[in-house]
């Protein structure tokens, strides 16, 4: 399904989670403006998010954002034809700034809103850059909260074919960053950190071999108990091993997955997929099968709100604007948007 009314010009808003994002994209593609405000530095010292911390900076920070985003773009609101949002999953109060004040702006201006899931955003930062992309597409999605494995079949229509049984990807870096002391998040860290160690210097567990879901709940244990019964291995060696464990489960299952369903292209998404180890080996994995590999730039791979604005575009077309008394889904599915 191709929308066919043409270029719409969508504000997108993201809020679900701990950056305060707003963004201009013409025709779900053609991004004209994307502002990120980090509340990293707010939640840095408790050493994860802190939901009421969360939602207090969204109120602050949402409307400036918002009129940066459209000064950028040098749009305003009259030339919009649609506001959109980001309705979960996410920490509840969190979305409930983005979502009411895309609702706000709808009723002021008359423009459709449109709610968005976040992880249907995720996958739909691939056209950003990417425009012609077609499915079926093998997707790996793999976030702070979220560890998914998708075959899109069509726009709107998904299979998760693999997930994890316990810690999401991201979840387990920022864990096993926070007991190295390496700060939060605890990704880009270890990212940072692991091209001075040695990837093979401890061979922690690939968990679940041969099965299409994933679990990083013994990994993080197994770097837990080898820095405490070998204090004097380098931390950079630690985090380079971890790093590797990681990516090998998610290159394994990807692999499989794209071959049981056929697909031929690769996708990455979420924050994890800024991790150039990862990105290094999927694209390792498509010049060996003959598949090809999109990997969005790491802006888009993080939260932001081109990609709401991205997903809300084919979405206004197949399913048509939301309802204004839709609330938010903190814990909503791949593709459930009322
Ligand atoms: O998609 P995202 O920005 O927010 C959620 O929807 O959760 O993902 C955030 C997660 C965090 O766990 C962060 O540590 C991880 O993505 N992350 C990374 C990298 N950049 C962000 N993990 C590994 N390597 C990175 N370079
Ligand atoms: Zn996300």
């Amino acid at each position: 399904m191709t929308p066919d009314a043409g270029p719409a010009t969508i504000l997108g808003v993201e809020t679900s989670c701990d950056e305060t994002a707003a963004a201009v994209v013409v025709g779900g593609r053609s991004v004209r403006s994307s502002i990120v405000s980090s509340q990293v530095d707010l939640h840095a010292r408790f050493g994860g998010v802190v939901p009421e911390i969360a939602s207090r900076a969204h109120v602050e920070l949402i409307g400036p954002v918002v009129a940066e985003a459209l000064a950028a773009a040098s749009t305003g609101l009259h030339d919009l034809d649609a506001i959109a949002a980001c309705r979960g999953p996410g920490l509840a109060g969190a979305l409930l700034v983005g979502v009411s004040a895309a609702k706000a702006l709808a009723l002021v201006t008359g423009l459709p809103y449109v709610g968005v899931n976040h992880l249907e955003a995720h996958l739909y930062a691939a056209w950003l850059e990417e425009p012609d992309l077609e499915p079926p597409l093998a997707v790996l999605l793999v976030s702070g909260g979220h560890t998914l494995l998708v075959i899109m079949e069509a726009h709107g229509r998904y299979r998760v074919v693999g997930q994890t049984v316990d810690d999401a990807a991201g979840e387990a870096f920022d864990k096993v960053a926070r007991f190295l002391g390496l700060g939060y998040p605890g990704g880009p860290a270890i990212d940072r950190l692991a091209p001075d160690g040695d990837p093979e210097a401890i061979r922690f567990p690939r968990a679940m071999p041969g099965e299409p879901n994933f679990s990083f709940s013994g990994l993080k244990t197994a770097v837990v108990n080898h820095a405490r019964q070998h204090p004097d291995t380098p931390v950079a060696d630690v985090a380079a091993s971890f790093q590797a464990a990681v990516v090998d489960q998610l290159v394994d299952k990807l692999a499989a997955a794209a071959d049981g369903a056929g697909a031929p292209t690769l996708v990455l998404g979420g924050g994890v997929a800024a991790n150039s180890a990862l990105r290094a080996r999927v694209g390792t994995l498509g010049a060996a099968t003959g598949r090809d590999v999109f990997l969005p730039a790491p802006a888009f791979c993080t939260d932001n709100a081109a990609m709401i604005a991205a997903a809300a575009w084919w979405r206004l077309e197949a399913v048509g604007p939301t309802p204004l008394d839709d609330g938010v889904d903190p814990t909503a599915g791949l593709g459930v948007v009322a």
